[in-house]
């Protein structure tokens, strides 16, 4: 059955289907959708499908800076497919093939569709694979940073929030899009390779012309955005956190801050689990790396520090996001605040746990801020403005704990890790905050965060 169709005869299709859904059903194949509605960011996933494994096979040369890789998707189709996109951005795509069969493909800004011999069907698994190589290019936002693959002094490292992903491998770049990950990635004898999860070696490294390889798997769900390798000159330290393996590394000229990183790492991650419940997954971690974004990123299971590491509090935000962003991560961009507003409240926590302020006295001195902190809407601060300190950080962390007060402290003690529980390895949104927040305090809340998350003005107590 021929699957291309003039615009006309689809649109027969189309009408047929309204008249006899069933039969026609069957037949109809169309293209999947080049975005999920992300408010902030439209074009980030794709509609059609849903995946399952990222299986990326890459190779890197510091030397010319060319990344080749093999992308290997395992998806699921939510409908009848004729094509569908990834994202991908920069680097030439060499053969796309779908259940191992030639497909062609078209590229345009940051889409690449991908024509299958033959379509998948609704709810079949597929396979597609893309081979690429080139030099990859990061994504400089304005306002909000360098992502992507970044080139360092001694190899590279990839961070992805929010949307870097695309700039080194073919992907549904959705947070609400969660899949299991396996890196094997080549590089030249005498750099270390880092990704999420743990490695998985058998033991004999295998040395070819210089090159050796390396596997690792995140074998928990995982958004794209919190993808990350890092090959480079590596000092790494093994141990154990919380039951289970804790892998930090620092580039050597970081030696300063290297034992504190493990420790440090150790330590706050057995306090999480003592106040957010059960650790998420495999394996705990950090990696201290001269990347010069300005940011440190909670790449699951393992986050990554720009530069010297120093702060205990630091350590203790990006290993919070492994509970609230990572496990239970966001739906859309818009509901970046229960990231954000989540880790910087266990910063709050940690102090007052660690003889420091309380949290009810580090919200007394912010409420005194004046004019700026106000001006943004928590609950949907806009594109430019997600990663606002004081709106999104700063308040949301305000938010949580004006509740804290409202609901008292054995029930918020109790909401924090039903909430960990309730959504882990998955995605949510602030209504479902809400809702479990009401269920468990029997109190009607919308006003407490109608004004805290969804009005530009200081909410009052
Ligand atoms: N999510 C990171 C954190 O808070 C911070 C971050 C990522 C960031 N990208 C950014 C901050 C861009 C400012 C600009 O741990
Ligand atoms: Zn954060």
């Amino acid at each position: 059955m021929s699957r291309r169709r003039t615009p006309l005869a689809a649109l027969a299709v189309a009408c047929l289907t309204l008249v006899v859904p069933a039969t026609a059903h069957a037949d109809t194949y169309s293209p999947g959708s080049a975005g999920l509605g992300d408010p902030y960011f439209p074009h980030a996933g794709n509609g059609g499908y849903d995946v399952e494994h990222y299986d990326l096979k890459l190779r890197f040369n510091p030397k010319t800076d060319v990344l080749s890789g093999t992308a290997t998707i395992t998806a699921t189709a939510t409908k009848n497919l004729s094509r569908f996109n990834l994202d991908f951005s920069g680097l030439t795509v060499r053969k796309v093939e779908v259940n191992g069969k030639k497909a062609t493909f078209r590229r345009k800004g940051q889409e690449l569709t991908v024509t299958p011999a033959a379509g998948p069907a609704d709810e079949a698994k597929f396979t597609v694979s893309v081979q690429y190589d080139g030099k990859p290019k990061p994504v400089n936002d304005p306002e909000l940073g360098v992502t992507g693959w970044i080139h360092t002094k001694d190899g590279a490292t990839a961070l992805g929030e929010p949307d870097g992903a695309r700039t080194w491998f073919p992907v549904n770049d959705n947070p609400k899009d969660k899949a299991t990950f396996a890196y094997t990635v080549s590089v030249p004898v005498g750099l270390t390779v880092l990704a999420n999860g743990e490695p998985r070696n058998t033991g004999i490294v295998r040395v070819r012309n210089g090159w050796s390889s390396v596997k690792w798997e995140m074998r928990e769900p995982m958004a794209p955005y919190l993808a990350m390798v890092a090959i480079g000159k590596f000092k790494v330290t093994q141990g154990t956190a919380a039951g289970v393996p804790n892998i930090t590394a620092y580039d050597p000229v970081l030696a300063k801050t290297s034992k504190y990183l493990h420790r440090t790492t150790a330590k706050a991650t057995e306090w999480g689990v003592k106040h957010f419940g059960p650790y998420p997954f495999s394996s705990t971690g950090g990696i201290a790396d001269k990347v010069d974004v300005g940011y440190a990123l909670e790449t699951q299971g393992r986050p990554v520090y720009d530069g010297d590491v120093s702060d205990d509090l630091l350590i203790v935000h990006e290993l919070a996001h492994q509970w609230f962003g990572n496990s239970v991560g966001p739906q859309t961009w818009r509901d970046i605040w229960l990231n954000e507003g989540f880790a910087t409240y266990a910063e709050w926590l940690y102090e007052e746990t660690h003889n420091g302020p309380t949290a009810k006295q580090t919200f007394a001195k912010l409420y005194k801020s004046k004019g700026e902190f106000w001006q943004l809407k928590t609950g949907n601060p806009g594109r430019n403005g997600m990663f606002d300190w004081e709106a999104v950080y700063q308040r949301g962390a305000m938010t949580l704990q004006a509740l804290r007060q409202k609901i008292g402290d054995e029930t918020f003690f109790e909401l924090l890790p039903a909430w960990t529980e309730k959504h882990r390895h998955g995605t949510a949104n602030t209504r479902d905050f809400i809702d479990l927040a009401e269920e468990m305090s029997g109190l009607d809340l919308d006003p407490l965060f109608n004004a805290w998350l969804y009005k530009a003005a200081k909410p009052k107590l």
